[in-house]
């Protein structure tokens, strides 16, 4: 297997396959010299390669992890792995147009290949207790679903810097994806999001947070919040705070990681063990990319479907583009999306291009 984009995501999930007696070889890959030997030396690979065709080209490579930025390269590379016959988990975003995750899904289907996204919140115990509470009647009939997710300034940066995709598509994406997954087999009919401006307007030009109402075709009412403004106490800080309610029960999560708390002299308030993708503590945890990077390669070896279809990231991947154009012209948009929409949200993106 390999790993292409060995950074922050892609180095906890080259670590996680070192660490596994379950992948014979390893091959990484990184445009990065400096970073690509970081990883070598940590995971001891068959090849490192500072151009991903070598791994496309290499036959004896089944399984390929896509974990590149900036997102704008993840359908082109997705597109070659699979050409080549890979079986693929590619980040999130699936693509950063419709037609281009449509393509791939198509490749992916047509060859029997296994495609999918890494949506690893799926993996956080938390999530996955409360799908299964929802899932076995506990709950009863579910009413409503907040989840409200806030990231570090520093982290937001690092993101927005890469283009001008909202909060909405880089963080509310991973609470869409699970709070769908929870709701199955309801599906989201309409989108109604506004945003606020604040720090990182003047980064890229996004809102800080934005508040997006999901309603769904059986009547349950979803809001989801994402910011990525909370002060630079903790570089990689991600707090989330989640309310399910049914009539039969209640469910709230608390995962905002207060519990784990390092303070230094030198560095003061640290809220370790809190990432998104997770961290590696020696032999113990790596978060939620850990066990995702080894279901998907367990999914490959058994043929068994991944957790994340990519037909469930292409209906996320609508749900937070509607909450993109709904934030912009102040009004609800219906899902599906219109021909009307879809046509709204190429001008959105062709003005918002303009004014980069
Ligand atoms: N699942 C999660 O919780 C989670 C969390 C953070 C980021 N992400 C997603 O993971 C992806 C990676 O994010 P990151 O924070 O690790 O980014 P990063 O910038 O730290 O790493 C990306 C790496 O890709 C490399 N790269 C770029 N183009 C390449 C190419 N053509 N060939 C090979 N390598 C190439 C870069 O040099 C860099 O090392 C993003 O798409 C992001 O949206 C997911």
């Amino acid at each position: 297997m390999a790993v292409i984009g060995t950074g922050w995501c892609g180095g906890i999930r080259a670590e996680t396959l070192a660490r596994s007696a379950l992948p014979k070889k390893l091959h990484i890959c990184d445009i990065r010299p400096e970073r690509l030997a970081e990883v070598k030396a940590l995971t001891n690979p068959a090849t490192a390669t500072l151009d991903y065709q070598d791994i496309v080209k290499n036959p004896d490579i089944k399984v390929v992890y896509i974990s590149t930025t900036p997102e704008s390269n993840h359908y082109p590379i997705a597109r070659d792995c699979l050409r080549a016959g890979k079986h693929v988990l590619l980040e999130k975003p699936i693509a950063l147009e419709f037609w281009e995750a449509d393509e791939l899904i198509t490749l992916a289907k047509r060859a029997n290949l296994k495609f999918t996204i890494g949506y690893s919140q799926r993996f956080n115990p938390k999530i996955a207790y409360a799908k299964k509470k929802i899932s076995d009647g506990t709950l009863g009939k579910p009413v409503s679903v907040m989840v409200s997710r806030h990231l570090a300034r520093g982290l937001g940066t690092k993101i927005a810097k890469r283009g001008r995709l909202s909060p909405a598509v880089m963080e509310s994406t991973h609470d869409l994806d699970f709070v769908f997954w929870m709701l199955e087999p309801a599906k989201p009919v309409r989108v109604y999001s506004q945003g606020a401006y604040g720090y990182m307007q003047a980064i890229n030009g996004s809102y800080d947070v934005m508040w997006t109402t999901v309603t769904m075709d059986n009547g349950v009412v979803v809001v989801i919040g994402g910011g990525w403004n909370l002060p630079p106490s903790y570089p990689n800080y991600c707090s989330t705070w989640i309310e399910i309610t049914g009539t039969e029960g209640a469910l709230i999560l608390d995962d905002t990681h207060r519990d784990n708390w390092l303070n230094t002299v030198s560095e003061g308030t640290r809220f370790p063990m809190s990432t998104m993708p997770g961290e590696q503590v020696d032999e113990v945890f790596a978060g939620q990319m850990g066990p995702e990077t080894i279901h998907f390669l367990q999914a490959c070896m058994m043929d068994k479907p991944p957790m994340v279809s990519p037909e469930h990231a292409r209906m996320v991947m609508e749900a937070y583009t509607a909450a993109d154009l709904s934030a912009e012209i102040n009004e609800p948009v219906d899902l599906p999306l219109s021909n009307a929409s879809i046509s709204a949200i190429a001008d959105m993106k062709a003005r918002l291009e303009k004014s980069a």
